[in-house]
């Protein structure tokens, strides 16, 4: 209760969250330390790290095992687990089994749930077993396939009012916080104005309480698309083939590894195995 107490009070002084997503320890350390109000383990994972062709494949047990990574690496962070289409497409039940993983083996602070079909039931389940819930409207990559695949949505009058009380209902549900994807900056404007609990945007415009993007996307990791709405800060992915270049050329010259990359042995141990090893 305090906690979304705070959260409100916050977005009255127009405090605007910075929330990036993170998949692993080094990752998730230099997010914390770069000082982002929040991480979130998305299942992006599943297409910037694990080379699914969507987030539909990625399952409970993945999820799991790169939220341990990613705490493991921001131990202070408030780190949101993503849960899965897998994890949660049997209704409350499993939602609520998933959760409480995502909470005691992923060491997560709260999940996140997209909208779906049962999406309301599910958090209003996880909600009443005291689980913190972020909701996901808007494009819902999990359920994208269904929506005309990766779109923008509520484009038109009655979709943007249906945006709009789906928002109404999850905050009256109690989710702490929300994430509108791709939707018009106009209509983002709106949900935001009419709701208290802080909305993260992405692809939602700049009226939104804060943003979140894919760190993939961010520092250049991800080619295979490059959504609109995602800056890129830096090219990762460029400095790392030079590199690897670098290396090969090297490796291949003979120009690495130099002796400051190798280990020396007592002299006379060296002879006494040199003698031992003749004819062996
Ligand atoms: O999975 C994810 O990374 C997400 C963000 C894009 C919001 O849901």
């Amino acid at each position: 209760m305090r906690f979304l107490s705070n959260l409100v009070n916050a977005k009255k002084r127009k405090k605007r969250w910075v929330v990036l997503t993170a998949y692993d320890a080094p990752t998730a350390e230099i997010v914390e330390q770069a000082g982002v109000d929040w991480i979130l383990v998305g299942d992006s994972l599943g297409m910037v790290v694990l080379g699914y062709p969507s987030t539909a494949e990625v399952t409970m047990e993945e999820m799991i095992h790169h939220c341990k990574a990613a705490r493991r690496g921001a131990p202070n962070a408030f780190m949101i687990g993503d849960m899965p289409l897998k994890g949660v497409e049997k209704g409350p039940r499993q939602a609520l089994d998933s959760a409480h993983r995502f909470l005691d083996e992923g060491r997560c602070d709260a999940v996140k749930v997209e909208w779906g079909p049962k999406a309301p039931e599910i958090m209003e389940r996880l909600i009443g077993a005291g689980i913190p819930v972020m909701g996901h409207l808007g494009l819902t990559p999990q359920t994208a396939s269904t929506m005309g695949g990766f779109r923008t949505q509520a484009r038109e009058a009655g979709s943007a009012l249906e945006t709009l009380r789906r928002a109404k209902l999850l905050e009256k549900l109690g989710v702490f916080s929300l994430i509108l994807e791709c939707v018009p900056a106009d209509v983002a404007k709106a949900i935001t104005g009419a709701l208290k609990i802080p909305v993260i945007g992405i692809g939602a415009g700049a009226h939104c309480d804060g943003q979140v993007l894919v760190i993939h996307d961010v520092v250049g990791l991800f080619s295979k698309f490059t959504p609109r709405f995602a800056k890129r800060y830096c090219e990762a992915g460029q400095l790392i083939r030079k590199a690897v270049g670098r290396y090969a050329a090297e490796v291949r010259s003979g120009r690495f590894p130099q002796k400051k990359h190798s280990f020396g042995m007592d002299r006379e141990e060296l002879r006494l195995f040199l003698e031992q090893s003749r004819g062996r």
